[in-house]
């Protein structure tokens, strides 16, 4: 059994949901999980795990600083254990360009250079926003042409289903029997 630990940073809370979702999952595959707000959890590497998934999410260009922070002053276990990146954007969903130049920038700012990168689309919460926010995301949002341009209502792009694979896949990792002794 393998007990992960999965910092996370989010702001309107979808980063959170897909943090807690991977968590459940990982518990559902008989193994230990705990996802952290790196905002209130602090930029401490708790001891005992055996492999980690830092998750964040881009606004105007970028991941939350705070994320960063952790990930440049626990690179040295980053580096150690199984880990993995998730970045959650709107580019997401239709712009892997600008999804993957946000990891790369990402990579650039702390130095690490995680083997597992998973990019997932997150949302569009209108209703959650203040009025300006809500109003910019609806102009970007028209800009690109897309029609999801009603205010009173959010629009969840994140795909859950490939949230899951890159979930399975990095467990595989803890799954795989020993490797046998050479004769
Ligand atoms: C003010 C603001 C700025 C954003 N800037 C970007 C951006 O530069 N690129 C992008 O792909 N998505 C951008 N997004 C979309 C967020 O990445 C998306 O809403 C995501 O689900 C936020 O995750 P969170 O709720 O965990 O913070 C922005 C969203 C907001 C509200």
């Amino acid at each position: 059994m393998a007990k992960i630990y999965l910092p996370y940073g989010s702001v309107e809370g979808q980063t959170a949901q897909i943090a807690e979702y991977i968590a459940e999952l990982i518990r559902a595959h008989g193994h230990q999980a705990e996802a952290a707000d790196l905002k209130r959890s602090g930029d401490t590497f708790p001891g005992g795990y055996d492999g980690v998934i830092v998750a964040a999410s881009v606004h105007m260009g970028k991941h939350e600083k705070f994320v960063a922070d952790f990930v440049r002053k626990n690179r040295g276990e980053l580096e150690r254990l199984p880990s993995a990146l998730i970045s959650v954007s709107l580019a997401a969903h239709g712009d892997e360009q600008s999804a993957e130049g946000y990891v790369e920038k990402f990579e650039e700012e702390t130095g690490w250079h995680p083997a597992h990168v998973g990019m997932f689309a997150g949302a569009l919460l209108y209703t959650h926003y203040n009025f300006i926010t809500r109003q910019l995301m609806k102009k970007i949002t028209k800009d690109k042409g897309s029609p999801d341009l009603d205010t009173g209502r959010d629009y969840v792009y994140t795909e859950w289903d490939g949230v899951r694979r890159f979930t399975e896949d990095f467990l595989a990792g803890f799954t795989a029997p020993p490797r046998q002794a050479q004769a």
